[in-house]
């Protein structure tokens, strides 16, 4: 029906403005959409549409004399829509104007039919005077929150272009090999066979970087468990680890299981833990664990209270995979870009602080704790690591060999975009 992709893009985009997490509700949307091309439609324009949300805000606020965004979402959505097609999509734009006035008249709202065809009429008239006053603005220009901005200048003085160039890309897709059942090089080879265009990534041992993103199910194996998605950073926690069989590991903060499956893959140990706070989460675990044939113990549990759950028994390894600003997966996840706010960070450094304090004594003297974030903020990173090694005399930071990312204080970040990767911040260490 015309604008119903456009309706279905909008009333995604509507439910981040409300505060819901885009990976809790976009499949739903994408399943009530019939035509698959229709889906991918949807897809690409709820997250370019997020990707850019503050430079649409910023120049839909150029447009509209009073503003719709809190009275009536989904047409503040459905202009940022429309906008986004006619800036960065190759549709016609007549075409990108009808379909998304017909996508107001669908929603029934007859006011909205009228705004929405008067602003982006005027957005193509304006244009480039528009968009001279969009670039010259810091949060138009760089499609980024003003206090996220302010952040980034301060913690990355030199960095902070790159890395909200970065943020504003797509990211690739990255696979993570599974050993236990091949070779990197001979799951190329399979790629290579199946004509799937990919390279060996230069710093995860066992990542593939694919030339275009594509369904998994049309990867050789995946439903045996041969290969997953895993962002390049994120497969170097397995590395950083050192686990080795006789180990006792404690993976604190584990859902979706990316890297519990990761060093699962590895080996089989004396004992494996995998906590998390969030149940519904951790059944993400046990599904991604069944698909591959690994297992661990799976704890539903709170990492800042051990008392709740801990048995007594200390880890030789703990990863900490904290909860964190996501800031380093902007690019992944561009619902971040409206729905985190400063306070967050506050809150998530505290709670980093209370999940490292409490599970410090579970690692056993001369054992390895990695903590890890998808943050690019000193304040969940360097400066929280720093505060940590106050805080307790017998921990010691461990040096890093990587060669990937820069140190920073006490660990090694690496920012989103380098060697295709995620922005992450690892930290090794060691209890005496
Ligand atoms: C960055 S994600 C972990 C990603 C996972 N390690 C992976 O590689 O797939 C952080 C996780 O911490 C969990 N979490 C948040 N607060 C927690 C707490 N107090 N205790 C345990 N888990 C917590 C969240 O539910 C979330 O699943």
């Amino acid at each position: 029906m015309p604008g119903s992709a456009r309706a279905a893009a909008a009333r995604g985009i509507a439910r981040v403005i409300q505060g819901g997490s885009l990976n809790d509700f976009l499949p739903a949307i994408l399943a009530n959409v019939s035509e698959p091309a229709d889906r991918s439609l949807v897809q690409e324009m709820v997250y370019g549409s997020l990707r850019y949300a503050p430079r649409l805000e910023f120049l839909i606020s150029l447009l509209l004399e009073r503003p719709v965004r809190k009275r009536e979402p989904r047409i503040h959505a459905l202009l940022m829509v429309g906008l986004y097609q006619l800036l960065y999509m190759r549709i016609p734009a007549h075409a990108a104007v009808a379909e998304t006035v017909e996508a107001a008249r669908l929603m029934k709202k007859p006011w909205a039919v009228g705004l929405t065809n008067a602003v982006l009429r005027r957005f193509q008239r304006e244009q480039d005077a528009l968009l001279e006053r969009v670039d010259a603005h810091p949060v138009g220009g760089s499609a980024h929150p003003d206090w996220l901005l302010e952040i980034l200048k301060a913690d990355w003085p030199e960095d902070w272009p790159a890395i909200i160039a970065a943020n504003n890309e797509r990211p690739p897709m990255t696979l993570r090999v599974n050993r236990r059942h091949q070779s990197r090089d001979a799951y190329l080879a399979e790629l290579e066979e199946a004509a799937i265009a990919a390279t060996a990534h230069p710093f995860a041992a066992d990542g593939i970087e694919l030339e275009a993103a594509l369904d998994v199910h049309q990867l050789p194996g995946f439903a045996d468990g041969r290969v997953s998605v895993q962002d390049a950073a994120a497969q170097l926690a397995a590395d950083l680890m050192q686990a080795e069989p006789g180990h006792r590991v404690l993976d604190a903060c584990a859902a979706p299981g990316g890297k519990t499956a990761h060093l699962l893959e590895r080996a089989n140990y004396r004992r494996f833990v995998a906590v998390d706070r969030d149940e519904t989460r951790l059944d993400r675990v046990a599904e991604n664990l069944a698909r591959l044939n690994l297992s661990a113990e799976l704890v539903h549990g709170d990492a800042a209270k051990p008392d709740g759950w801990w048995d007594g028994e200390p880890f030789d390894r703990i990863l900490v995979d904290a909860p964190c600003s996501a800031t380093g997966v902007i690019r992944r996840h561009p619902d971040i870009k409206l729905l985190r706010r400063k306070k967050d960070i506050d809150s998530l450094a505290g709670l980093q602080a209370r999940i490292l304090d409490q599970l410090w004594p579970l690692l056993a003297p001369g054992g390895r704790l990695v903590y890890a974030t998808c943050s690019v903020l000193a304040r969940e990173n360097a400066e929280q690591v720093a505060n940590f090694i106050r805080r307790h005399d017998d921990a010691i930071a461990a040096p890093i060999a990587a060669d990937c990312g820069r140190p920073s204080g006490f660990g090694r970040q690496i920012l989103p975009g380098e060697a295709g990767m995620d922005g992450f911040f690892y930290s090794v260490l060691t209890r005496h």
